[in-house]
């Protein structure tokens, strides 16, 4: 019904097209007509209400069921022209409710596809052992416990783990962090992160919840009743862009917190124009640039011109202050910290400004409220950047150029908070 290959990626690796799935005895079909490109390299998230065809269109895709019409294309082949068995084995596929074989253990759960493909025993073992460590278990401990003796957060890491295993291409991951309490949840997904930084899968991820979708996926779809996808396109671009009521619905409150966290302040220009003084500087020269600030507070950078600290007009009189460092920073970002973290910083220490420095600790410049809130209305990827903002502010800093279509895209998707 909806094709979704307008936003496609020229290098898919999994390519659905015009697929449709109608169970017998169903008056719908449970996917009408679905096009879709799933980029090499990436995790697309599918999300979207219980029964709307999510777990169909994986099991579609892994040829656990067939098509009643349509293609499917992994790779540049065919799936319907391979072995299903070899498919399969090429393809890991956690399941919802982790689907682990009760009667075996730990280990030999993970080994499953392994020993299909005739690993030698000593090249399983060791591949159990580090997908073990890989996801946070330590091997000596749970190698040999049976499904039943593991809580249910560290079922579903052997769950991935096993997915893992024979070291596929394709990761089809269905609901794999379902049903676990948010902190435990949360420690999951920044693993899954971790983990998708070095092996680079491509990865299909089914989840009910927004915000899981949001956080981990390159690109998410947003599925509909009866297998219709009302959009699909960046977490950015669905956040600010919602393609109709029920994307919007979808997504609900909090839209633009949301999109707080998706944006790094390596990608956000700092405002140049605070007035600093070295810590160099003498009291003379202090006293100076106080007069001369048109605010009340000059940034004190040290020799690297590293942020030192804060100097107030109140110190005017105090000269041991006024000579030291200012007061205490309280907060300084870096560029892996989010737009978040900023304002999460601003509104602990009071201040309507935070410091940003580089990757080395460097003075980069400050971002004020009024910037924030100008990037939050004006950045949206696919619209491009910079629509002029009747509200821009006076901190006429942090340019609105967060990325445009052709910004890299999320270098590391892990959203890690220093
Ligand atoms: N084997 C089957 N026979 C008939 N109908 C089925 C079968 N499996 C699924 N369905 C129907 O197809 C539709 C899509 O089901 P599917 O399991 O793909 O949904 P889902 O999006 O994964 O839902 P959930 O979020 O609850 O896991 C539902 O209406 C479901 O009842
Ligand atoms: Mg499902």
């Amino acid at each position: 019904m909806t094709d979704a290959s307008a936003t496609a990626s020229p290098d898919a690796m999994i390519r659905l097209e015009n697929l449709t799935k109608a169970y017998p005895g169903q008056a719908e079909p449970a996917i009408d007509g679905l096009s879709l490109e799933i980029p090499r390299g990436e995790i697309v998230v599918f999300v979207g209400p219980s029964g709307c065809g999510k777990t169909t269109l994986m099991k579609l895709i892994n040829r656990l069921i067939e098509p009643t019409s349509g293609r499917i294309v992994i790779d540049g082949r065919d799936v319907t022209e391979m072995n299903p068995d070899e498919l399969r084995r090429g393809i890991g596929y956690a399941i919802q409710q982790t689907g682990l074989f009760p009667h075996r253990t730990v280990a030999q759960n993970i080994a499953t596809v392994p020993k299909l493909l005739g690993w030698p025993a000593e090249k399983v073992s060791a591949r159990v052992d580090e997908l073990l460590t890989m996801v946070g278990l330590a091997p000596d401990t749970y190698r040999d416990r049976y499904p039943k003796q593991l809580s249910g957060g560290q079922q579903q890491r052997v769950g991935v783990a096993r997915a893992l295993a024979a070291d596929p291409a394709v990761m089809l991951m269905d609901e794999p962090f379902g049903a676990i309490d948010p902190i435990t949840r949360e420690a999951l997904q920044n693993e899954f992160l971790r983990i998708q930084r070095d092996i680079r899968k491509t990865i299909v991820f089914v989840t009910h919840d927004i915000d899981e979708a949001v956080k981990l996926g390159d690109r998410i779809a947003v599925f509909g009743p009866g297998g219709r996808i009302a959009q699909y396109d960046t977490p950015e671009a669905v956040l600010s862009d919602p393609a109709d009521d029920y994307v919007a619905e979808f997504i609900g409150a909090g839209a633009y917190v949301k999109r707080l966290t998706l944006t790094r302040l390596s990608r956000v220009e700092a405002a140049t124009d605070w007035p600093t003084v070295p810590s160099s500087a003498g009291r003379e020269a202090r006293l100076a640039a106080l007069r001369s600030a048109d605010r009340d507070f000059v940034l004190v950078l040290d020799d690297e011109r590293r942020p030192a600290g804060w100097l107030g007009r109140d110190l005017a009189a105090d000269d041991d202050r006024l000579t030291g460092d200012g007061l205490p920073l309280l907060s300084s970002l870096g560029p892996d910290d989010t737009l978040f973290d900023a304002l999460n910083a601003m509104l602990a220490s009071n201040a309507d400004v935070v410091v940003v420095t580089g990757e080395d600790g460097r003075y980069r410049g400050t971002l004020g409220m009024a910037a924030i809130q100008e990037l939050i209305h004006t950045a949206s990827p696919s619209s491009g950047a910079g629509a002029a903002s009747p509200a821009a502010g006076a901190e006429r800093s942090a340019g609105r150029d967060r990325g445009g279509p052709d910004s890299p895209g999320k270098d590391s998707p892990g959203k890690e908070v220093r």
